[in-house]
């Protein structure tokens, strides 16, 4: 300590001011590159709570007049599975978006959406299939459904032939040739729409290298594409054979994996130990009772890193808030969402993958609604969701009926997932603050967490309450 004081003793003290100016700058510099490198910081950081070790699910959501758009897709260590993965993303946005280009016109009427999602299966220490379904709706005819099916160890970081696992020659085509038909013909969904003759030129295409089949803890399964073996309208059929059935089809390599993972089934993702508690100090109520009220609510997460922040904020201002979540990343981030509803803020169901409801069937809106409250009951220990909001706000009677909650918009939209400006969303508060507004935010940008900061302190200011949606409308 002494030795230090010396040192800057013989300093001129304006130089060490400067010095000290300089390495302050370069530090806020640096500071600001980190924030606004979202997506790389995303990426990096969110590892630690995932249900599915060594993954995490990014969502990268936009509504344009002309498009709505909502893409998931996985996110490892390595840089090489990445890049893969990335270039399926962007050459599948890239067709869409050649197809936007021509129907401009159109499309102002009715927005082209795209919707590619993916199912994820761990079958192994460390090794998972992951099953893309892209879905895009251009103008308004038919949609186009595709699927895309990569299997992958996490730990070696290498994606896994589907060649290795086939031992691939005439006899055992033909046994899977069988397997397969026997299994449309059980399934009550596919059995009347299969194309018996397509589905034997597949299995004996010499060509065919079987990049739509995956492994499951249970199947041995096969993702086709539409019109690939059925009719339209079977849509993008998976046709799942139970592992004790394909003992002969496996190389002698992996029938041992097989066979220990069919003994001693694979450990259920990992439930990382317990979120560090987050310090909820109850403030004490200041005996004035506010005469406003503004419920703030979250979409799209939950974010491993960034909800848990915002909910740091939240208790710091004792305030309630009203979390609508996507099923997809609830079933990640079950601590995370766990740690939402201990905190008594409300949750909502977002969906499961962020289709527009409009454009669905009744079951496949039920599929998403369902799906997404099991995933929450799973993760929170018994309580669902009270509320539910539609993907980008489209909703009509026959929605409403099928969902049986609450339907809840907004009436202030912070623009946060496009701006990435704190300034400029807390400057669209301030314009547009009303006693009983519902705020729209996202929890999963970093941006928006200094966002909440601002917001929460100057509301606060302005004499407002935080609330829950349910709340706010119950008065
Ligand atoms: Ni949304």
């Amino acid at each position: 300590m002494k030795k230090r004081k010396t040192i800057l003793k013989k300093f001129n003290p304006t130089i060490v001011t400067i010095i000290v100016f300089i390495l302050l700058s370069i530090f806020i510099i640096k500071g600001n590159e980190v924030l606004s490198s979202n997506r790389k910081e995303e990426v990096n950081s969110e590892t630690e709570y995932s249900a599915y070790p060594g993954v995490d699910i990014i969502t990268d959501i936009y509504e344009e007049d002309t498009q709505n758009v909502a893409i998931h897709y996985p996110s490892f260590n390595d840089n090489s599975l990445n890049a893969e993965i990335s270039d399926y993303i962007y050459n599948s946005k890239n067709e869409f978006l050649n197809n936007v280009d021509n129907n401009q016109e159109y499309l102002k009427k009715y927005p082209a959406t795209l919707n590619i999602s993916f199912d994820i299966h761990p079958f192994y220490k460390d090794m998972y299939s992951i099953v893309f379904s892209s879905e895009s709706y251009v103008t308004g005819a038919n949609g186009m459904q595709k699927s895309r099916v990569f299997l992958l160890d996490v730990k070696k970081n290498q994606f896994i032939n589907q060649r290795e696992i086939l031992n691939d020659n005439e006899k055992n085509r033909d046994k899977l040739y069988n397997l397969l038909l026997k299994e449309f013909e059980k399934s009550e969904k596919y059995n009347q729409f299969l194309f018996n003759d397509y589905l034997k030129d597949w299995v004996f295409d010499k060509d065919n290298s079987f990049e739509n089949m995956f492994l499951t803890e249970e199947f041995l399964s096969f993702k086709f594409d539409k019109y690939m073996v059925t009719a339209g309208v079977a849509g993008t059929p998976e046709i799942n054979i139970p592992l004790n059935k394909v003992d002969d089809l496996i190389s002698n390599d992996w029938k041992e994996i097989i066979k220990i993972n069919s003994q001693e089934k694979t450990t259920p993702p990992n439930i990382p130990e317990e979120i560090d508690e987050i310090e909820s100090e109850n403030k004490d109520n200041e005996n004035k009772i506010p005469s406003k009220q503004v419920a703030i609510t979250f979409d799209d997460g939950p974010h491993p890193v960034n909800t848990l922040s915002i909910l740091r904020l939240l208790d710091e201002y004792n305030a309630k808030a009203t979390f609508f979540m996507l099923g997809s990343k609830v079933d990640f981030y079950p601590d995370v969402t766990r740690e939402v509803s201990k905190n008594d803020h409300e949750l909502g169901n977002h969906t499961w993958n962020h289709k527009k409801m409009t454009s669905l069937g009744k079951e496949e809106i039920e599929l998403e609604i369902q799906k997404t409250n099991e995933a929450i009951i799973a993760a929170t220990g018994g309580k669902g969701s009270t509320v539910f909001r539609p993907p980008y706000g489209a909703i009509n009677d026959e929605v409403r009926d099928i969902v049986k909650m609450q339907c809840v918009l907004w009436t202030i939209d912070t623009m946060d997932w496009k701006s990435h400006n704190p300034d400029e969303v807390l400057g669209i508060v301030k314009e547009n603050i009303t006693d009983g507004s519902v705020l729209l935010m996202h929890d999963i940008h970093n941006s928006t967490v200094e966002a909440v900061e601002l917001i929460l302190k100057f509301l606060k200011d302005e004499g407002y309450e935080f609330v829950t949606v349910s709340e706010l409308n119950s008065n």
